[in-house]
């Protein structure tokens, strides 16, 4: 009898199954299309095993059994899941490893839950290397059954100091809401760096090898993180099939699967302002605007030469990166005041440490901030001082930036953020006058408490 089955042996399925077996698991395999279940059997990886019907596979698994489903979100989860269900008994557990909407997975969880099937939605970050040598794994669901998964989630995790990046999340869905808003940071950092790589290249005009040259010395530095070495060897990348750099002949278009959006539209459910998250999901929809885009491109695109230093443009990049996590992780705690889940922010940073997309160092001191016992990121001395002391070089990267043509959503949403967090006055008065006009909506007042409304002669010319 085998410790455990899969079932969609994709990249990140096969990948998985791989890593369990690795780690003396015996893994069942199972794959809609039989070839690739023969393909991960050929891989002739001992205490692998295929099967070629679903009620074999499951057959083949010791009780209770443990099932993890490495299928795309959405309507495929259901499909594998009534399927499933013809075969297995109460108290088998089976475990969502895909990037499903959190609400999808909520509805999933109580539905087996009657059936007497135990659900974990599992967030697994790593790409494919991740799930082959150690993602960070993010699971939820009844924490008294957590034990009968910890051990198989826990050996495959990466590791960091000792410590698997993997912890039970909370309730339900929340490992996948952990997993979606980890998303929502990645497409942000992402998005940034794509920025810095703007401004180097066009405002600067350094060639992509310097440019790969300063994020790898950047790495060295407080903003170290899988996403700025893995820009770096991006831009050093020879194309294959030509004789350019390889980022030179990508097409400027940038595609997604969901969960940036679903953070987005989450984020604006929960009335909370994640503007750089957002800012990134919107610069990909912008870059898909083919016909706009193309009748209002100045070409060649302007070279412009600006006196901006590069210690400038880090620190501004440093700043808008630790605003990105900051709003994913407020973001966090809000979602779980809102929901209950009681999430624990320092164990989320601490299992971001290795293995995910968005390990990164900044990642130690977020878990720090939590450790000091900080109610919101930004409120402690080291964020606090970061946006104090470097503000004036965001804005002076930014502004001069945008008045040279260049495109940086992520570095306007950062400065805008900033600045809202440092104005006295947001013009917010004025809007509550507005209301009050049009509406009868009531104001209040900085002098004493209470609603009021004034009697505006309204004039409807
Ligand atoms: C990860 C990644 C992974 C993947 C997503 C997002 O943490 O391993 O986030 O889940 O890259 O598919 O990709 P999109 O950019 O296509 O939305």
């Amino acid at each position: 009898m085998n410790d455990i089955g899969v079932i969609g042996l994709g990249v990140m399925g096969k990948s998985i199954a791989i890593n369990m077996a690795n780690h003396g698991f015996s893994v069942s395999g199972f794959n809609r299309t039989y070839a690739k279940t023969q393909e991960l059997v050929n891989t002739n990886i001992k205490n692998i095993y295929g099967y070629e019907h679903l009620e074999d596979f499951v057959a083949s698994l010791s009780v209770p059994r443990r099932i993890l489903l490495m299928v795309p979100a959405g309507k495929s989860v259901d499909g594998v899941l009534e399927e499933l269900l013809k075969y297995l008994s109460e108290g088998d557990i089976i475990m969502d490893g895909g990037n499903s909407f959190f609400e999808d997975t909520n509805t999933r969880y109580t539905w087996l839950k009657e059936k007497g099937i135990i659900y974990f939605g599992v967030g697994i970050s790593g790409g494919e290397q991740g799930a082959l040598y150690g993602p960070s794994i993010m699971p939820s669901g009844d924490q008294q059954h957590y034990p009968l998964i910890s051990n198989i989630l826990e050996s495959i995790a990466a590791e960091k100091g000792q410590e698997a990046c993997c912890r039970y999340i909370g309730p339900m869905g929340s490992g996948h809401y952990v997993k979606m808003v980890h998303n929502g940071i990645e497409y942000a950092d992402m998005q940034l760096l794509a920025e810095v790589y703007l401004i180097l290249k066009h405002h600067l005009g350094l060639t992509n090898k310097e440019i790969a040259h300063i994020l790898n010395q950047w790495n060295q530095r407080e903003v170290a993180s899988y996403l700025v070495k893995i820009t770096a060897e991006v831009l050093l990348a020879k194309d294959d099939l030509g004789s350019n750099d390889l980022i030179d002949v990508i097409l400027d278009v940038a595609g997604n699967k969901g969960t940036g959006r679903w953070t987005s539209i989450e984020a604006l459910r929960q009335e909370f302002n994640a503007s750089l998250l957002t800012a990134a999901y919107q610069a990909r929809i912008m870059s898909n605007q083919h016909t706009l885009r193309e009748a209002f491109v100045k070409k060649p695109s302007k070279e412009v030469t600006t006196s901006l230093e590069i210690e400038t443009i880090y620190q501004a990049y440093a700043l808008a990166k630790s605003l990105a996590f900051a709003q994913g992780f407020q973001l966090y705690q809000d979602a779980s005041d809102r929901y209950g889940w009681n999430l624990n922010l320092k164990e989320i940073a601490s299992i971001f440490r290795a293995g995910c997309i968005i390990q990164a160092e900044l990642l130690q001191t977020i878990m720090h901030a939590y450790q000091d016992g900080v109610s919101q990121l930004l409120l402690h001395p080291t964020f606090y001082k970061q946006v104090k002391e470097h503000s004036p070089d965001l804005a002076k990267v930014t502004a001069t930036s945008l008045a040279g043509g260049l495109p940086l959503p992520l570095f306007a949403s950062a400065l805008v953020y900033v600045n809202q967090l440092q104005s006295e006055w947001l013009g917010a008065n004025l809007i509550q006058g507005q209301r009050d006009y049009f509406g009868a909506h009531t104001y209040k007042r900085v002098d004493r408490d209470g609603d009021y409304h004034y009697p505006w002669s309204q004039d409807h010319e």
